[in-house]
């Protein structure tokens, strides 16, 4: 779903820093190979990720849905120097794909992979983060947020995408769709929650920037 006109989007991202050759391979070999290549971020709101992490400059990332390892580049490309990123997917199939694209970059020292389910892996990581980005099943995201805040820096910045579910947040919801479901009550959460301060940024699928306060 395009929330503005096609045009307009292809004019934003033309007007945008170009995407990365590595990235263009990575995106190239994700639509080849992989299936549900619209997972993706891809150029523009991969960009946007690049800017907010560079605004941010963290110590620590963490990625809660890598799939092809797009957007952990895109994250990667803020880090301080020694910085770390860990990221996590529950598909196995992935994990050789994502390491040949990591290798590739400027930041494989630093990018760790975790493989199974997040909820599992969250509580092991003994670290404070500046940045989190959501990004896997939806039906999690309010679990994934009240995990994470605590382990978050004062000014820390978590970022949750697809919070507009194409456009799915205004319809009536059916009953049988719990990711709707779950959406409303988290972009409603990250509103009211006084433990950050919330802008839903209805950028490609809606794009939440929360700050810890
Ligand atoms: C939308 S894709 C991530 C896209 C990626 N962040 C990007 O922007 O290029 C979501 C990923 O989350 C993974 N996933 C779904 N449920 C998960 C879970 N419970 N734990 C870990 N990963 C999960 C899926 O396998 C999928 O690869």
């Amino acid at each position: 779903m395009h929330f503005i006109s096609e045009e307009l989007e292809e004019y934003a991202a033309f007007h945008s820093e170009n995407e990365p050759e590595l990235l263009a391979a990575l995106n190239k070999e994700t639509h080849q190979k992989i299936l549900q290549p619209r997972m993706l971020s891809g150029h523009f709101q991969g960009r946007v990720l690049s800017m907010i992490s560079k605004l941010v400059n963290p110590m620590h990332i963490l990625e809660i849905g890598t799939y092809t390892g797009y957007a952990t580049l895109c994250l990667a490309e803020g880090l301080q120097q020694g910085g770390t990123l860990d990221t996590m997917d529950i598909n196995e199939e992935l994990y050789d794909f994502q390491r040949k694209y990591f290798d590739l970059s400027e930041w494989k020292d630093q990018i760790t992979q975790h493989l199974g389910n997040a909820l599992d892996i969250i509580p092991t990581l003994n670290k404070k983060f500046d940045l989190v980005f959501i990004d896997d099943d939806k039906e999690n995201y309010i679990n994934y947020f009240n995990m994470i805040v605590p382990l978050m820096n004062k000014g820390g910045i978590i970022l949750s995408d697809n919070v507009l579910w194409s456009g799915k947040v205004l319809e009536l919801v059916k009953s049988n769709d719990k990711s709707t479901r779950i959406l409303l009550e988290y972009n409603k959460l990250l509103k009211e929650d006084t433990r950050v301060e919330t802008v839903l940024l209805p950028i490609r699928d809606g794009l939440t920037v929360s700050r810890v306060i």
